[in-house]
């Protein structure tokens, strides 16, 4: 089989190394950038100090920051209307996964004309995007790193993605300190985000050693690091490893793939007012359960980089104890069990199911996934 892997991301980290980010626009050419937030990191105090270092680097700079969680397609045109009247060089996208992805929205969106909707799916965009620089305030989604912008459109209640390389942003800035007021549930649920990415990613049926390597190491920091991040966001070394590990899953799955817990976590966004990261927290467990088979080994392999003692068991006791070790993790951050107490009613199930089947995300699942095994999942994670 013939692999490829390539991260075009640079990746600046350490703490404050959101000093460095004048000097990294300056090297990509640019000097009127535009920073793309959202209301609550706008509060935060985190945007106006990064306007500061790039002014303090002669670099002008304008404020985006209506940013929606969910960001639909009015509101990336919105931020592009605005950013074509600045006449700007250079997306600064600061936040969560929205907003990262809004600042990848504007920047293809400038270079490539006509309607969103027509750049929908893989490799559709024609011309290269303007620079963006991400700076990620949660330990999570790995938008920071990867090419696909998630767009709501209205229009048909539904969310659409736009896949290209082009849309990877060129630097991304991984600093803890700028996490330090994130709320506690937030920190808990998209940590859980990060660690499924690593823990699909490792498991997948296309994983190679390149991102075994990256998805394995972001389990291990992952799981020593969550709790105690989880208990204190200032703990900047427990923040440090967060967003490091979150960064080195989402490089591992851009290439390995997520899976099922993923295929179902897209639908139950889409139907229900779930966040992502609490969604995929509830499935984790139940879709690992019910892969164990595809990759004992592997499975084992993740328990051990949880902390598990797998001395004198046989290999499918040493699977088995990956999904305690995530259930436990999940629980001692105070994450609710089932999807019942997210919110989420039995009526949508079937067409959640036809959902997740046809996105073709469980493709690579390490256990095959089919209709009735997703149905099953959805009423055992209920
Ligand atoms: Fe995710």
């Amino acid at each position: 089989m013939i692999s490829t892997f390539s991260v075009p991301t640079k990746l600046v980290y350490g703490l404050k190394s959101i000093d460095k980010i004048g000097e990294e626009v300056k090297l990509l050419d640019a000097s009127r950038a535009m920073i793309v937030t959202d209301p609550g990191v706008m509060k935060s105090g985190v945007v106006e100090l990064i306007k500061q270092h790039l002014e303090n680097d002669g670099i002008t700079v304008e404020v985006f920051d209506q940013v929606e969680a969910n960001p639909t397609i009015e509101c990336i045109n919105k931020a592009s209307k605005f950013f074509g009247e600045y006449k700007g060089d250079l997306l600064v996208g600061i936040g969560g996964g929205s907003s990262i992805d809004s600042a990848k929205g504007v920047a293809f969106t400038a270079t490539n004309p006509g309607e969103i909707i027509e750049y929908e799916g893989a490799d559709k965009l024609k011309n290269p995007t303007l620079p963006v620089v991400a700076v990620p305030t949660t330990a999570g989604t790995g938008a920071e790193v990867t090419g696909s912008v998630v767009i709501t459109d209205t229009a048909r209640n539904y969310k659409i993605s736009v896949r290209s390389p082009l849309n990877i942003p060129n630097v991304a800035i991984l600093d803890a300190s700028l996490m330090a007021g994130l709320p506690r549930q937030v920190a808990a649920v998209t940590g859980m985000d990060a660690l499924s990415h690593a823990v699909e990613a490792y498991t997948t049926t296309i994983g190679t050693p390149v991102t075994d390597a990256l998805a394995i190491g972001a389990i291990e920091m992952i799981s020593s690091n969550l709790r105690k991040f989880v208990a204190r966001r200032d703990n900047l070394e427990a923040g440090n490893n967060m967003i490091v590990a979150s960064a080195m899953a989402a490089m591992s799955f851009m290439w390995a793939r997520v899976a099922t817990v993923h295929a179902m976590a897209h639908t139950l966004g889409g139907h229900f007012n779930i966040s992502h990261g609490l969604a995929c927290s509830i499935l984790m467990p139940h879709v690992m359960e019910f892969s164990l088979g595809g990759n004992i080994n592997k499975y084992a392999d993740i328990a051990a980089a949880m902390g598990e003692s797998l001395e004198g068991l046989s290999p499918g006791e040493a699977a088995a104890k990956s999904v305690e070790a995530v259930s436990k993790l999940s629980k001692d951050i105070g994450i609710p069990q089932k999807l019942s107490d997210a919110g989420v009613s039995e009526d949508k199930i079937e067409a959640m199911t036809k959902d997740a089947i046809s996105s073709g995300i469980c493709a690579f699942n390490a256990a095959e996934t089919n209709q009735d095994d997703v149905k099953a999942l959805f009423e055992k994670a209920l």
